[in-house]
């Protein structure tokens, strides 16, 4: 099959949700392009930003850190090493070699050092891994930009995790979830950063073809903790529509940021008429360690006392 943008080379990527198939650097133009669109449509980024991009290893966050650097904008690095075992260390070292290669030193966050590892921390609270990490990684997310001058945290999730978070949220009717759900959430002062997910308009399969294609090198194991994870559920399941229905994904999540305003009105009897979740004035400061919160310590902190706890019985 040729390409249907040039029409010249052979196509390299197979795309039945745009009704085409280009070669690899028509490929790249599209991708961009998808790119530049969402960063547009709601003002993610500036020129003038100071972007931290949060990188697991993983293909999307270092193609998405790979695409911001080409876009010119200034970035760094943020490594959270979760202290699961060889999977943390193997991402690391991706990571590592990804920045190195760039001239770029990436920050890292150990929670090992920093007393809170994801599995010892989940065993001693109770909690499941992947809601602790959540908590965790939220925070090292927001304390590293709010120190170091960062204007804005990027994230690598793209159109299939938002889409399944989206199903997942209207699945239980999580109304609040729903409000948040924005590829912007503006920052609220107070040290509280604007948080951004530029590539909410490409799909997975995409962002996989551009890092194979681009010779990025990456994390291909997921994460051990998270095989139950019930986002992995409506995950499938959107592939399975989307399979026998290409661009229903897109549509859905889309049609959802485009109608977000009257849905929510009714469905909470806000007037939020679509614009991005705001996240208000928090109450103040934690008094254990000084992150904005709306409680009197925040998250993070309440967890690791809670696991500390559990430790010393
Ligand atoms: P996940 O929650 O694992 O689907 O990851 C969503 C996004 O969070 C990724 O695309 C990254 O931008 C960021 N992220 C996940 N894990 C880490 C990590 N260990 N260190 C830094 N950023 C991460
Ligand atoms: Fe968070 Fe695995 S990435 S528990
Ligand atoms: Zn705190």
């Amino acid at each position: 099959m040729k390409c249907k943008r040039c029409r010249n080379a052979a196509a390299a990527v197979d795309l039945p949700s745009h009704n085409s198939a280009f070669c690899p650097d028509c490929f790249f133009v599209f991708f961009r392009r998808q790119v530049e669109v969402g960063i547009r449509k709601y003002s993610l980024l500036d020129p003038s930003d100071r972007v931290l991009v949060c990188v697991s290893g993983g293909k999307d966050s270092l193609v998405l850190w790979d695409i911001l650097m080409e876009f010119g904008y200034d970035t760094e690095g943020l490594y959270i090493d979760l202290g699961i075992g060889d999977y943390s260390d193997r991402s690391r070292e991706k990571v590592l070699a990804f920045a190195a290669a760039r001239g770029k030193e990436a920050i890292v966050v150990d929670l090992r050092r920093e007393g809170v590892p994801i599995p010892e921390t989940a065993k001693r609270s109770h909690k499941e891994e992947c809601a602790v990490c959540g908590t965790v990684k939220r925070y090292f997310f927001n304390r590293v930009a709010a120190s170091r001058g960062f204007t804005v945290v990027a994230t690598g999730h793209n159109l299939d995790d938002e889409a399944s978070r989206l199903l997942g949220n209207l699945m239980h009717w999580h109304g609040e979830h729903l409000e948040r759900q924005h590829p912007l959430l503006p920052d609220a002062g107070e040290g509280l950063v604007r948080k951004v997910k530029p590539l909410w308009r490409v799909s997975e399969m995409e962002t996989a073809a551009y890092g194979f294609l681009k010779g990025i090198d990456y994390v291909v194991e997921e994460c051990p903790m998270s095989h139950d994870a019930t986002s992995l559920v409506y995950k499938e399941a959107l592939s399975l529509i989307e399979e026998k229905m290409p661009g229903t994904r897109s549509n859905f999540y889309l049609g959802f940021l485009t109608k977000k305003g009257t849905f929510l009105n009714s469905l909470t009897g806000a007037e939020t008429n679509g614009a991005p979740f705001s996240p208000g004035e928090t109450s103040g400061k934690c008094t254990a360690c000084g992150a904005p919160t709306y409680a009197e310590t925040c998250g993070f902190c309440r967890l690791k006392e809670k696991a500390g706890k559990e430790a010393a019985r």
